[in-house]
Formats: C-alpha cells, structure tokens, sequence
C-alpha cells in the first residue's frame, strides 16, 4: 500500500469517528474555551466594605508606622511570659528549641515569629498532653514559621480575632483542629504544611474575607474546609490523602447560618482516600473517604482550573442537608445548595470505588462509567464542557455565563477592619461564638455534645456550667475529653453559660 493510500485510509476512519462521537454525543454540547470567555463579575460587593487590591500576597494585617519592641524567646524560656510582656506593636522572636505551652494572646497587633536555623525551628510540643498551642483572640496577629505537634486540641486557633495571618507553619498530628480561625474577618492563611489532623487541617469557620492559598494538607479528615463562611478564596493548594480534600459547607445549629461566595481554584485535590478517622457522629465523621470536594448548602461555590485526579468516590460531590449523613436540619440554614459553577478543571480517574448511593444516582440517569461529579439537591447551578466529565444529577446546569474569575484577585480587603470592639454585655455571645461553636452545635453532634442536651442538664443552674468548663471532667465514653476554659477570667465564664444556655438555635 502506498502512503498515500494510508493517509486517505485515516482520514477516512478519522471522519467517522468524529461523526460518530459528535453524533453520538449530547448533540447540544457546548465546548467553551476558558481563555476567552468572560470573567466572574459577581461575589462580594468590594465597593460596600472596601476597595479591593489584587495580589494573593497582599497583607492582611495593620501596617506598623512604627515597630515595637522585638522580644526574644529563647530555647527553655516560655512564650507565654513574653506574651504578657508585650505591647501591642511588638514582636515575639521565637529561636529554635522546644516549648511545651499554651500561648494566649489577647492583644492587639502582635506577631509571632518563629526564627529558622539551618533548618531547625521553634517547636512548641504539647507532649500528647496539652490542648492547644496558639489560641489568639487579638486583632492584626501574625504568627509564622513555627512547627507545630502532639497537642490534643488546635494547632492555632483564633477566637473572634480580625485581620490576621498564619503563614509558614508546619503543623503536625494536632488532634482536631490544626489551623481554625473562628469569627475572624479579613485573613491569609498561606504557606503551611498540616497534616494528621482528626477534623479539618484548615477550618475557617463563621468568618468573611479570608484567603487561603499555598497550602500543602495531607493525611487528615478534612483538608481545607470553609463552613458558615463568605467570602473566601481557595487557590493553589495541595490537598491530598485525606478523606475529604476541599470542603464548602454550612454545619447546622451554629449562630451564624449561610456560607456562600467562595472561589476553590488551581488546586491540586489529589487521592483523597483516607479512612475516615473523625470522631463518628461528627459532620466530617460522615465524609465518604475519596470525596475531592464537598459541597453541601453552600451558596455561590465557584470550581475552576483545579487539578482533580484520583479520588475514588468523587471529584466533587455536591449534596443538600437532606441527604448527608450526620446532619441535622436547622430550620434557620437552607439546606439547598444553590448557583454552584462549575468552571474548567481537569478531572481523571475520579470515582473508581464509589458510595453505593451515587452507583444509584447514575442508575436513575442511566449512566455509565466512574463519576466525577455526583450532585444532589443542587439548585440552579452551572458548568462549562460538561461533556468532559461523568456526572450525576447536574442535568439541569445551566451553561455558566462567565468562564474564569481572573477579574477576581482575593476576597481580603484593601484596609484591615477595626479592630472589634466588645460591649461587656456582648462577652457571652462573643465568647460562645468564638469558642464554644466551634465544638458544640444547637442540634447536632460536633466536637462535642449539642447544646440541647446541655441545656436539659444546666437549665437551672448557669454557674454549675460555668463550673464545668473551668475543670471539665470527662463524661461521655464517645465523646473526646472537653479542654479547660480555664485562661477566661470567672465572670466570663459564667456570661458564656448563660448565653449558650439562653439560645435557641
Ligand atoms: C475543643 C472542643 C470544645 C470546645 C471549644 C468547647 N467544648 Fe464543651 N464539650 C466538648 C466535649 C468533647 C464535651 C463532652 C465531654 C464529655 O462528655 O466528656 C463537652 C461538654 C460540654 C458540656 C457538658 C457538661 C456536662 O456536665 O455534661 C458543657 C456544659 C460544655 N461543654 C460547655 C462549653 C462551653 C460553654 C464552651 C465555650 C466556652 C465549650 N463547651 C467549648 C468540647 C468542647
């Protein structure tokens, strides 16, 4: 045969398998090219709070007119000490060596530096022993370069702090929360490696304008989790093998109930099987192992440009409250989770090992094949080339309108906010909000028990609460033991007590 037999000969096959893919597929299929279409132009109204700038490095922090004192912290000597120390405006300069505390900072405008030396770090080591190592509830906190192990509790929490940033940290086999800034608005948490953690390596919980980027999680319950948040950017992230990779969801019975406008882009949310080891009955406790992300009644949830490969139940499952396993419904939280657009990214060998209910979901629609993204209750979402992709449940997406967000740099905002400013009659609500959702929901199951079942036991009797929570004694077999709330002084404790039990929701 002569070569130019065999070119007409591959033509020939080429034209029909083309006509019999085109004709075979959808024949309405859109095929987009994401470089030129238009960009996100909705989300967060800058112009309503601040102007915006545009760089994923951009301080979130007061910029000091003039710096503090620089206090060092030296191999045997405590942080906390320098802490008290400190002024607002200062500097803690940790050196190299082991700390074995629980640092609070309830000041302003103080950072945290741990010194690097030729590799050797501060490392505070909570020996399997301590709760929590940072726990911040000052506005305009930095706290970088430390390493981070062994605590039962939270690598660093923030409680009701603004404006602040968590960067170059190495935080490892931390129990249950490894980075978790609770109440917090306008904040940057980038550059961290986290890992082995029992609930969320990152947890942004009820805060707003927080951006989250270059991060590498692995190994634990959750990734990175967004939950009763707005206005939070995802991007340039390294999840992988943790159960769950990045998760956009609003938890039932907080205070505070919507999650929406969130941006998960250029990620890399790679085999994320892990077995599940939350604490059973807890939300993440549910997470089928080999989601790549969740989104659940979360409003407003952008994907585009992530890298998705390898999780074996999904590469996005999108569900409502009804049908997620441990979820109590509040009827204060929609349940739905609307306007989820689903832009370009590039999805393979997801859904190899599904959950029998999404086998179920693409037997409705007669599907075939290994699912990357399995929807349920989604309402009025959107996607470009779904052709690319085995779906469930998204039939009714319509084709987004816009096809990247570049025109949408970050979420934090030009100016950091002021600093909050506490009524002492608002301690209570502050103080719950802060601290004590992060582990207790008005129904369901959290860290710890609902707040009902609390209620039923202390109704009557708010000092008998307050009493607990300065030496909690351990209770319930399958709940973990509740830590101190000992550093709040008498008074707010018991303001604490009254307000959780005064709530209704
Ligand atoms: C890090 C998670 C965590 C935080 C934060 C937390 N709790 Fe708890 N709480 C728990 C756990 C876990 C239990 C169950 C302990 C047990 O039964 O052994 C619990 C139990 C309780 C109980 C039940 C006491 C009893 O007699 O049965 C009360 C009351 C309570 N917490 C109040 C609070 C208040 C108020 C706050 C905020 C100041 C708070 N908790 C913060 C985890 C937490």
């Amino acid at each position: 045969m002569s070569s130019g037999k065999i070119i007409s000969v591959l033509l020939v096959i080429g034209a029909f398998a083309g006509g019999a893919y085109y004709g075979g597929q959808n024949s309405t299929s859109v095929i987009t090219s994401s470089r030129g279409g238009a960009s996100f132009s909705g989300g967060f109204d800058k112009s309503a709070d601040q102007k915006n700038v545009s760089s994923t490095t951009k301080s979130a922090v007061i910029k000091r007119e003039v710096e503090g004192k620089v206090h060092r912290v030296n191999d045997g000597d405590s942080i906390m000490a320098a802490v008290q120390l400190a002024q607002p405006g200062d500097t803690i300069q940790i050196m190299p060596g082991s700390y074995h505390e629980t640092v609070y900072i309830d000041k302003d405008d103080i950072r945290i530096i741990g010194v690097i030396q030729q590799g050797k770090r501060a490392t505070l080591d909570g020996q399997g022993k301590l709760n929590d190592a940072i726990l911040y509830s000052g506005n305009n906190i930095v706290i970088e370069n430390l390493l981070i192990t062994r605590y039962k509790g939270n690598g660093i929490m923030g409680q009701a702090g603004n404006n602040f940033e968590i960067r170059n940290n190495v935080i490892v086999d931390t129990g249950v929360y490894g980075i978790f800034p609770q109440l917090g608005k306008n904040g940057l948490i980038v550059s961290n490696v986290i890992s082995g953690i029992e609930d969320a390596a990152i947890y942004v919980g009820m805060s707003d304008n927080i951006h989250v980027a270059y991060n590498d999680v692995f190994d634990s319950v959750a990734g990175i989790e967004i939950e009763n948040s707005r206005h939070a950017i995802v991007e340039n992230n390294y999840v992988h093998n943790n159960t769950g990779g990045i998760l956009a969801f609003i938890t039932p019975g907080l205070p505070i109930k919507t999650t929406y406008d969130v941006i998960i882009r250029n990620n890399f949310i790679s085999n994320n099987n892990h077995k599940n080891f939350g604490a059973p009955g807890s939300t993440v406790g549910g997470i089928p192992a080999g989601t790549g992300i969740l989104i659940m009644a979360a409003d407003d949830v952008i994907v585009e440009g992530n890298i998705i490969s390898g999780n074996k139940t999904a590469g996005i499952l999108i569900t409502d409250h009804h049908n997620a396993p441990n979820v109590t419904i509040d009827p204060e939280s929609d349940p739905v989770p609307h306007r989820v657009m689903i832009l370009d990214n590039l999805m393979i060998n997801n859904g190899y090992d599904t959950i029998d209910e999404a086998k179920a979901l693409m037997l409705l629609e007669f599907k075939q094949g290994n699912p990357d993204i399995i929807a349920i209750g989604a309402k009025d979402g959107c996607i470009i080339n779904r052709h690319r992709y085995v779906t469930s449940g998204i039939n009714d997406f319509k084709e987004c309108s816009f096809t990247n967000t570049a025109a949408t740099q970050t979420y934090l905002l030009d100016e950091p906010v002021p600093p909050r400013i506490i009524d002492p009659s608002e301690r209570g609500k502050v103080v719950y909000m802060g601290i004590c959702a992060g582990c207790h929901t008005y129904t369901g199951r959290m860290i710890g028990p609902p707040v009902q079942i609390i209620q039923a036991l202390y109704m009557d009797n708010p000092q008998g609460l307050a009493d607990y929570i300065e030496h909690p004694i351990k209770k319930r077999d399958d709940y973990p033991e509740m830590p101190p709330q000992n550093y709040l002084d008498a008074e707010t404790r018991l303001a604490a007590a009254k307000y959780m039990l005064g709530r209704t929701n």
